[in-house]
This record gives C-alpha cells, sequence and structure tokens, in this order.
C-alpha cells in the first residue's frame, strides 16, 4: 500500500519525472546505501525505495518536517486556506525560529501549511531570517493531516542537515546529487549556490569511488565542467513549468554520470537523448 507514497511538500525543482531514468542506472546497485546530498522534496528517494539511504538537505525546516514524518506525524490542528489564517500561521513560524522553536512538532506542522499555502511552495527567507513567502491564492487546497503511512518508509532511512561536504560518505555508496540549477548568465545564484560551489560540488562527487549521477542545467560550462572530470554526459528534455514570460520550452537538463555500470546494450532514453543534443548543436 505504501507503493503510492507521493512527496508530501511542493518542492522547487522536484525529480519526480526522471525517476524512470535514474531507475535504470540504480537497479544494479539497489542493495545499496543511497545517498542524496540535496534531498529537497524526496521525489527520488520515494521512487526509488532503497532499503538504506542517507538523506540530507541543507534546509533545516525541511529536515525538522521529516524527522517528524519518521515519528509519524498526525497534525492535530485544522488548516484553512485564508489569507489572514495564513499571515498569522507565518508569524506564529516565525516567532518559533526566532524563540529556538525551530525543532519543535508545531514548527514542522506549520511548514507543511505554509508549504502547501504559500505562493508556488517556494521556501525564502529574508535577512532576517524570517520566512517571507506571500498567500498563495489557490483555488482548492487538499490538506494532509494524517502522515502516519510515511513512518515505515522514512523510518529506515537516516536524514542529516547541512552542506554537502559534511556528509561521510561510504566507497560503495550510489550517489545521487540534486543541487540547485546553475544559472548562466545572470548575478543571482539560484538557492544561494554558487559557480564556485558548483565547482566545489563537481569535484567532491569526482572523487568518490562508487556510482554517481549528478544532475543539472545543461549550461555550456556545466557540461565543459563535468566533461573535464571524466563524466559520461547524457542530455534530457526536462519538464519545464510555465514561467512568468510564458515560456514553455523544455530546458535541457543533463545528467553527469560516473563508476555507473553498463548493462549490455545501450539503453533506449541514452541513445536518442545524446543524438538530440548533438544534432540540435550542430545545427
Ligand atoms: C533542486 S533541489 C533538489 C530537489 C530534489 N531532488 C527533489 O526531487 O525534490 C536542490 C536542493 O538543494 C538544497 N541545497 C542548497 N544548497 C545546498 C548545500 N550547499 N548543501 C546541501 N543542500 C543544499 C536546497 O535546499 C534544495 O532543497
Amino acid at each position: 500500500m505504501d507503493n503510492k507514497l507521493v512527496p508530501p511538500l511542493k518542492w522547487a525543482g522536484g525529480k519526480r519525472w526522471l525517476v524512470p531514468y535514474l531507475r535504470e542506472l540504480w537497479e544494479p546497485y539497489n542493495e545499496r546505501r543511497l545517498v542524496e546530498p540535496f534531498c529537497g522534496g524526496l521525489a527520488v528517494a520515494l521512487g526509488l525505495r532503497p532499503r538504506d539511504a542517507l538523506l540530507n538537505d541543507i534546509n533545516p525546516h525541511l529536515l525538522n518536517f521529516y524527522r517528524w514524518l519518521q515519528r509519524g506525524l498526525v497534525i492535530s490542528q485544522e488548516f484553512v486556506n485564508d489569507k489572514d489564517f495564513y499571515y498569522r500561521a507565518r508569524s506564529r513560524f516565525n516567532e518559533l525560529i526566532k524563540t529556538g522553536g525551530a525543532g519543535s512538532r508545531e514548527a514542522a506542522e506549520l511548514f507543511y501549511y505554509l508549504n502547501r499555502t504559500g505562493y508556488n511552495g517556494l521556501c525564502r527567507f529574508n535577512k532576517n531570517g524570517e520566512f517571507n513567502v506571500p498567500f498563495g491564492r489557490y483555488r482548492r487546497i487538499n490538506y494532509v493531516y494524517d502522515f502516519r503511512a510515511y513512518r515505515s518508509v522514512l523510518g529506515k532511512w537516516e536524514f542529516q542537515t547541512g552542506d554537502f561536504a559534511g556528509i561521510g560518505l561510504g566507497h560503495e555508496d550510489f550517489v545521487y546529487a540534486d543541487p540547485p540549477y546553475d544559472v548562466e548568465f545572470t548575478q543571482y545564484a539560484k538557492g544561494g549556490f554558487t559557480w564556485e560551489d558548483q565547482v566545489r560540488l563537481a569535484n567532491w562527487l569526482a572523487k568518490h569511488p562508487g556510482p554517481v549521477a549528478a544532475s543539472n542545467q545543461a549550461t555550456e560550462r556545466i557540461i565543459r565542467l563535468y566533461a573535464e572530470l571524466g563524466f559520461e554526459l547524457i542530455i534530457l528534455k526536462a519538464p519545464r513549468r510555465i514561467s512568468c514570460t510564458g515560456d514553455r520550452s523544455p530546458a535541457q537538463e543533463i545528467l553527469a554520470l560516473k563508476n555507473v555500470a553498463e548493462k549490455g546494450a545501450e539503453p533506449w532514453w541514452r541513445k536518442s537523448t545524446t543524438e538530440n543534443w548533438e544534432s540540435e548543436q550542430q545545427a
């Protein structure tokens, strides 16, 4: 029954769409530990269902929510999709952060409510460390109150908060890394993740003797970075959400692979996507 567990939050950059590709890579290693340095909304871990996993993210509120799911969270308060209710909940969440209550069950419950009700499921903080996402104006929201179904699955996994470099990797670990996208030609680093962080990550991954898969936006410099470190590159077309400019064109996503065994014939998706990319570059 728990096969149907879906990611409980809305999370920017969710990789549910990538799970069928990753499953092919993961299958030969599915007895190993899955390590996700950027676990975000858990789409990959819930899709692959490893027996053993280490799931890390720098966002402490996200990790607090998952730790309460591990304990079988059942939300006791009633949530309302209403502007005034939202801003009161937001103030209370910020008060908890200020007064040392960020690890509480109430903070986990409010984090879920703010994520489902706030604008686009964003998770942003101002300079004073206050959550400042505005009300989302959704017509209808089906809030989940009983998360006990997640307990048995998440209960077996280890969760960690912090920068990816703080992870102690075992030689055999299968690492799937999904950092904030590289955004070339803008001054903004998405999620505060700078170009130096992208380079630091690629070098950290290149040192790992076990299997590695890393996804990112297929910018020129990301392609060069991973190619120079000896990764095999696959270009995929990611489904792109409608942006504020109305651009619906699919983003190009890269999958960089290292120490991943080939299983006989080349998988269909690998061949076609690489060819697509090459022909587009030559056009
Ligand atoms: C693209 S999202 C991951 C999405 C995830 N794969 C999913 O399917 O939902 C990138 C994540 O990296 C986290 N992050 C940003 N900087 C980080 C760092 N230095 N170390 C670890 N995590 C970081 C963000 O909090 C965010 O959740």
